[in-house]
């Protein structure tokens, strides 16, 4: 009997039924193929396909849709809900470029779980490692799918041998295949002793399923082919033994991760690890906060902003706040306070991320993902309730690791500019500094990539031309500490001191050993290299 009861067992059944969680993987492993086939199961079949196909393939529905439509991308691919059985899952993207960013991050902080993918014939790749190493600081529970069995892939002991010790967590099989390349035909379903048969004809069909009584069962037999079957006794007896066995704790608590392999693009091995995300993933967990942790099951609403949209409309400006819901039963409607102002917001319009279409939020369970249109209200880390003082925590923005010069192609728009930047910043796409002394700005961002996607974003959505440029400085860090020391080091460094798009002090260096020289001078005073969004 598997373990699979709930870890809150207060949690009313329209909460516990969710599961909100991410896919992390490096390039080309296979995310989207598998988030398609996610959608198909989930019954939203006139969408498989579509997860690439962007804004020009989907049904328009409202003028909301129609504005994405004409911006050519899709938002709603930014968090999506479905239903798979009894369960409602709702899965947020991670951004897709290969630069590390906080974005990503940032969306990892909105879910209770990440699905791992990981590609049979290449095993841990680099931007894995990275995302896993993020989910970590988290204790975020993995579960595992390694991809494409169809092809030559590496022994199934191997496999799991790296993981366990690239990523120091155990691992135990989920599921085990059976042949390899194109003598795979399926899998054993370790968990519920059942043989799964990949149809290879058909390729969105639903595997064959059968029920197997140990390992001794003649049905083996009957459905493995005889080059096979021996091979697949003997590894199954030896990973019982050799490998731990599912701890639904272990899993929760981000120390072991389940694995099952499989190939997408067959439909095959889908079903079970979402059968397995219904079962092990987690309900919606409690929120970190400040003075008191959130619980779902609480009564009233609370949220907080992990995304921001902007210029989804390039007309209005108007922008998208992507609201996780950390407690409660939200209706639309509801009048929430915005912490950070103080001010209630009436949430009129929020949009669910149905996988089918977008819709009008009626409601939305602790768990869920929402936007709220907005007018730039709504910034990353803001924490909506019902009236209480409460602030979500945990989402940090970090020291940008590159630093440029941004420049006006026409400097009569200068002033353009730095609306352009205040609003890249507010969205979380770069950190924008204002030096003390000297014009112009400094961007800060995590990957030099996003210098390229800013540089293109501000040209087409401003109509300004921009130039980066090489700055003095290559590092960047935040000024804490009481105020009087605080203001006796920006007196003594004005050079080197800008305030950020929040107005905060910051001190821009270029060498390590200047931030050295402060720590040992300015005792009182603390640089750091992430902040708290807040
Ligand atoms: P990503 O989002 O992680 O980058 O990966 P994506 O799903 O786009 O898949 C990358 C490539 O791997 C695609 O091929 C896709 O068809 C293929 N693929 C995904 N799952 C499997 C699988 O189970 N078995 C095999 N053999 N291939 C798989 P592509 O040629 O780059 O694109 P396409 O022309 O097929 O769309």
């Amino acid at each position: 009997m598997l373990d699979t009861a709930s870890n809150r067992p207060d949690l009313p059944a329209e909460i516990a039924r969710r599961r909100t969680f991410a896919i992390i993987s490096h390039p080309d492993a296979g995310k989207t193929t598998l988030t398609e086939k996610f959608l198909l199961y989930g019954g939203a079949i006139q969408m498989a396909g579509q997860v690439r196909a962007k804004g020009e393939a989907r049904r328009t529905r409202s003028d909301f849709m129609q504005m994405e439509k004409d911006r050519g991308i899709s938002v709603s691919a930014s968090a999506m809900s479905f239903d798979f059985g009894t369960f409602r899952f709702n899965l947020v993207d991670t951004p897709g470029h290969s630069d590390f960013s906080e974005d990503t991050y940032r969306t990892l902080t909105a879910v209770d779980a990440a699905v791992m993918v990981i590609d049979g014939a290449k095993g841990v790749e680099s931007q894995t490692q990275k995302l896993f190493e993020v989910c970590r600081l988290r204790d975020l529970p993995i579960l595992t799918f390694c991809n494409k069995m169809d092809r030559e892939s590496r022994d199934t002991f191997d496999i799991i041998d790296e993981i366990q010790e690239n990523l120091a967590i155990d691992v135990t099989p989920a599921s085990w295949p059976i042949g390899v390349g194109r003598g795979f035909i399926g899998c054993y379903d370790m968990l519920h002793d059942r043989l799964e048969l990949m149809d290879r004809a058909d390729r969105n069909k639903v595997a064959q399923s059968i029920e197997i009584n140990g390992l001794d069962d003649p049905k083996l037999d009957e459905h493995v082919p005889a080059n096979l079957v021996a091979q697949l006794r003997e590894e199954v007896a030896m990973a019982r033994e050799l490998l731990p066995a599912l701890d639904r704790q272990s899993v929760l608590e981000g120390h072991m991760t389940p694995i099952w392999f499989g190939s997408a693009i067959n439909s095959f091995g889908v079903k079970e690890l979402m059968t397995g995300i219904a079962e092990f993933g987690p309900e919606p967990q409690v929120q970190k906060a400040t003075p008191r942790e959130i619980a779902p099951e609480e009564t009233r609403v609370t949220g907080f902003v992990f995304k921001v949209q902007a210029n989804m409309d390039p007309r209005h400006r108007d922008r998208v706040a992507f609201v996780r819901l950390a407690s409660g039963h939200f209706k639309r409607g509801m009048k929430l306070t915005h912490v950070r102002s103080k001010k209630p917001m009436t949430v009129t319009a929020p949009v669910l991320f149905l996988a089918s279409d977008r819709e009008l939020a009626e409601e939305a369970w602790a768990g869920d993902i929402i936007g709220i249109p907005n007018h730039g209200q709504l910034r990353i880390g803001d924490t909506l309730t019902e009236g209480e003082d409460l602030r979500v925590t945990g989402i940090p923005s970090f020291a940008p690791e590159l630093l440029q010069q941004a420049r006006a192609g026409d400097p009569m728009k200068a002033k353009h500019l730095e609306k352009a930047l205040m609003q890249f910043a507010e969205e979380g796409a770069a950190k924008v500094f204002k030096p003390a002394f000297g014009s112009g700005f400094i961007v800060g961002v995590v990957g030099a990539l996003q210098f390229e996607v800013l540089a293109s974003r501000i040209e087409q959505e401003y109509g300004l031309p921009v130039r980066f440029e090489n700055s003095q400085f290559t590092s960047a860090r935040w000024v804490n500490g009481p105020k009087a020391a605080v203001d006796k080091f920006t007196e003594a460094n004005k050079q080197h001191i800008a305030r950020d798009n929040d107005g905060d002090v910051v001190y821009l260096t270029r060498m390590q050993w200047d931030i050295d020289r402060v720590e040992r001078d300015y005792p009182d005073v603390t640089l750091t290299s992430t902040k708290e969004m807040m």
